[in-house]
């Protein structure tokens, strides 16, 4: 059975965006205030990375711009619509509401409290949204100016930016690159006109065409796109077609999500999954078995549910998601970890400047400064939840070392008819492919999920590791 696990973004909003995922079995509710000095960090070895990296310092922020022209009919993220006015960022230079919330976000960055005098300058920038190639270039430049002299930015590091069609030309794009934006991400979702209608879009697919030719005339060169399967009349031919012209436009990454048909949105109220005009399950398992054959086929590595990308350009950033790893999040309903502490800001704009306020008044505690002690239980779900989205899968040996022989053989226990059926993957150390029967013995080296068939049964399989660490 096809669960919905594809589109979990853990950066907003972490109880309404990872519904399928049960992240509340799994919330860290402390953490540890002692940050590993950097000698520790650089020594890690693989096998005591698990248990280190949730506390290290973060080296990656996520940007949460809120600013859209509308709704579109699936998202329930924390946004702002401006209306249709305001279709670039010309349009919305002199607009106080986008002016004033920049504002907001830099002072919010300066308010952090870090944790360590020597924290590491960031590897990596996620600007989210929202849309955010709405917001004038001088006013990005204006957070990259607060992370650089708050945190540093490293001079390679991975900069990425949400944009989607019709809202920049190619001076904006330009003025972006010279900030040093390197990864662009287009919200294409699409290449029927009567879909994106559907979907309440506020670009039609000539402006899709004209973003890719943008970005690639101005010389971009990690760029991904985003498409949504399972929409309302989509049929397989439609997603044929996306994913061709997909292809054929040669993108470095692209990003494959099956819709999620949030309560509280337009589709919400219109639609219930699997009901027409929703495709069945078997349908969507359809869809997403389509794009991970026609994706690996023209040289797409499948590395994440969700995720493709050609050699050398997996998203550095959404890396840290995955690899349990620490991030700072700053803006309207962002979700920042830090410490082993999930922590989401506000999604309402007033609350979330009061929260800046209080931040700056130190009313309240900083997201950085939270709790003690992590329960291992949570992270040893946190980690096989995380690891096994990906084609790396779950390293088995930093497993064991990390919470013990005996939660290590209760989930070998649980996996091993997964991987008699063929849903799962295990590899020796070197990552070559095991025989099903010589499972479980000391050459396991890693256990992932296989490709579609694993990926498209993840959160049935991760639940039943879940049941095993915590019966
Ligand atoms: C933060 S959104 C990007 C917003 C950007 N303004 C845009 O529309 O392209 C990131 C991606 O999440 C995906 N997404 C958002 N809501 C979704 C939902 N309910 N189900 C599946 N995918 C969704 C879309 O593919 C979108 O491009």
């Amino acid at each position: 059975m096809l669960l919905k696990s594809t589109f979990t973004p853990l950066f907003t909003v972490i109880p309404t965006k990872t519904k399928p995922l049960k992240f509340s079995r799994f919330t860290i509710s402390n953490a540890l205030t002692q940050q590993c000095p950097q000698p520790a960090r650089q020594n890690a070895s693989s096998s005591t990375s698990l248990l280190l990296f949730h506390k290290l310092p973060p080296t990656s922020a996520y940007i949460h711009l809120p600013f859209c022209r509308k709704r579109c009919h699936y998202c329930d993220f924390p946004i702002i619509a401006l209306g249709s006015s305001c279709s670039t960022p010309k349009n919305a230079n002199n607009d106080p509401r986008i002016s004033n919330y920049i504002e907001t976000i830099c002072r919010e960055i300066k308010a952090t409290k870090l944790n360590s005098s020597n924290s590491p300058p960031l590897q990596t920038v996620f600007f989210g949204g929202g849309t955010p190639s709405l917001v004038p270039p001088q006013l990005v430049s204006s957070v990259l100016d607060s992370l650089s002299s708050k945190f540093g930015v490293c001079n390679d590091a991975e900069i990425s930016m949400e944009m989607d069609p019709g809202t920049f030309d190619a001076t904006a794009m330009k003025e972006l690159m010279n900030l040093g934006v390197n990864r662009v991400s287009l919200g294409v979702q699409a290449f029927q006109e009567e879909l994106l209608k559907a979907c309440g879009r506020a670009h039609g697919v000539d402006e899709v065409f004209e973003a890719v030719e943008m970005v690639k005339s101005c010389g971009v060169e990690n760029w991904s796109v985003d498409l949504i399967s399972s929409l309302p009349h989509q049929t397989p031919s439609m997603w044929e077609e996306s994913l061709r012209l997909t292809i054929q436009a040669q993108p470095t990454h692209v990003s494959v999500y099956d819709l999620q048909v949030e309560k509280d949105t337009k589709f919400g109220g219109l639609y219930s999954p699997g009901e027409f005009p929703l495709p069945s399950e078997n349908q969507s398992a359809e869809f997403y078995r389509m794009a991970s054959r026609m994706l690996s086929d023209a040289g797409y590595d499948h590395y994440e549910i969700s995720s493709y990308c050609k050699s050398g350009y997996r998203c550095k950033h959404n890396s840290t998601y995955w690899k349990n790893k620490s991030f700072y999040a700053f803006g309207l309903g962002s979700a920042s970890y830090i410490n082993g502490v999930r922590f989401s800001r506000p999604r309402r704009l007033k609350e979330y400047m009061s929260y800046v306020q209080n931040l700056e008044d130190e009313v309240m505690k900083n997201c950085t400064e939270y709790g003690s002690t992590i329960d291992a239980k949570d992270l040893a779900m946190d980690v096989i939840m995380l690891s096994l989205r990906t084609s790396d899968g779950l390293d088995l040996k930093s497993f064991k070392e990390a919470f013990g022989d005996s939660v290590m053989l209760s989930i070998c226990e649980v996996f091993r008819p997964h991987v008699e059926s063929g849903h799962m993957i295990c590899l020796d150390e070197q990552r070559r492919n095991f025989e099903a029967d010589e499972f479980i013995s000391e050459k396991a080296g890693f256990l992932r999920l296989s490709d579609p068939d694993g990926f498209l049964v993840s959160n049935e399989l991760i639940s039943l590791a879940f049941g095993a660490i915590a019966p």
